[in-house]
């Protein structure tokens, strides 16, 4: 059984990070998120392919060295097709069921219980199903006794949203809902192809536990907190990274870091980050190898890889871009 991962898309919403690093291998407690979802896959899962494009060649290198347990097969996208066209064009590795998988979701799903679930059904897909406040921001589903779909809509407005049960990114398909996609097409499974479903047999699969989708900074701290607490850390600090000062809980130091005597709390520290001394950094993401000077203050912002902050400094609700994006 082959297992779609969709890690295209440009993941504007996690700029400026994403502007030199693809979403998929942004760190979650120092792996990249792609890596946690590779590894709930379940045995009968024999290939990942991945549906990509931008950042390709950052994908490939990752995998290339990567031991991830699994044949990954990296699968250009000549132009972002969306979430459906980007499955239609990998169409000639699935000729069985399979799976199509977000790359941005960090949750307690048992996908071995989900197989079971779609198998004991007559249906041509199943989507995984989870319950939310704000159902707006996603695609939601109404069920019914049976857990089959009754209908399905993307991004509601808040007064249409009919439901609380959203799409929470993990699909089972039959290859037949392919010949429903047109080749070479900007098409979104969940706008196009999920409505048409419905009359052929869908299934929503509810499961119990944790799920975020780290797409947006406040969903990366979410995620961040939930698996240190899922692990029962209050932080956690990178192997050879050097902290003489404090690390607050929810903070994740990445790996190769060096912290002076300054104050880390509720943030993430990518690889090879350098903060000084008498620095206070609060709610905030700092990028790979970026390097802080002494007592500078950053609080709610995000800074991007090898950015070089000066002594004294005070970056509040800001997001720094790399040098080489206007
Ligand atoms: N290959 C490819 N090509 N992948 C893409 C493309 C594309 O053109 N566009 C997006 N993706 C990938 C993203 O990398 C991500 O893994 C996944 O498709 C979903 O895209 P997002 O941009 O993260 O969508 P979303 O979070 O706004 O909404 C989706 O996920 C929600 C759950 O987190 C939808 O599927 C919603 O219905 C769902 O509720
Ligand atoms: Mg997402």
């Amino acid at each position: 059984m082959k297992a779609v991962i969709l890690s295209g898309g440009f993941g504007t919403r996690m700029r400026p990070l994403t502007y030199t690093t693809p979403k998929p291998l942004l760190p979650i407690l120092n792996k990249p998120m792609i890596r946690h979802v590779i590894e709930q896959l379940p045995d009968p899962v024999d290939e990942v392919i991945l549906a990509a494009n931008y950042k390709i060649d950052m994908l490939r290198d990752y995998f290339e060295e990567a031991e991830v347990g699994l044949p990954v097969r990296v699968v250009d996208e000549p132009k972002p097709l969306g979430t459906g066209g980007a499955v239609k064009n990998v169409e000639e590795y699935l000729d069985e069921t399979f799976f199509v998988i977000n790359s941005d979701i960090i949750s307690s799903i048992d996908l071995d219980e989900y197989l079971e679930f779609y198998k004991s059904k007559e249906a041509v897909g199943a989507i995984s199903a989870w319950e939310v406040d704000n159902p707006e921001e996603f695609g939601i589903f109404e069920l019914n006794g049976k857990n089959k779909i009754l209908r399905f809509q993307e991004k509601p407005e808040p007064w249409e949203a009919f439901s609380n049960t959203i799409n929470a990114g993990h699909y089972i398909l039959e290859p037949e809902v392919l010949d429903m996609i047109p080749p070479g097409e900007k098409v979104s499974m969940e706008d196009e192809i999920f409505p048409l479903l419905v009359d052929d047999g869908l299934y929503g699969f509810e499961f119990q536990g944790y799920w975020v989708d780290c797409g947006r900074p406040s969903s990366f701290f979410e995620a961040t907190e939930t698996l240190l607490d899922y692990i029962g850390e209050e932080n956690l600090i990178g192997d050879r990274s050097f902290v003489e000062g404090e690390v607050k809980e929810n903070t994740v130091v990445g790996v190769d870091c060096t912290v002076g005597k300054s104050t880390i709390s509720r943030s993430i520290l990518f690889d090879g980050v350098e903060i000084d001394n008498g620095c206070t950094i609060e709610n905030s993401i700092i990028g790979y190898d970026a390097i802080i000077e002494d007592d500078v203050t950053v609080k709610d912002s995000i800074i991007s890889d090898n950015t070089y902050l000066e002594d004294g400094q005070e970056i509040v609700g800001k997001k720094i871009k790399p040098d080489e994006v206007d």
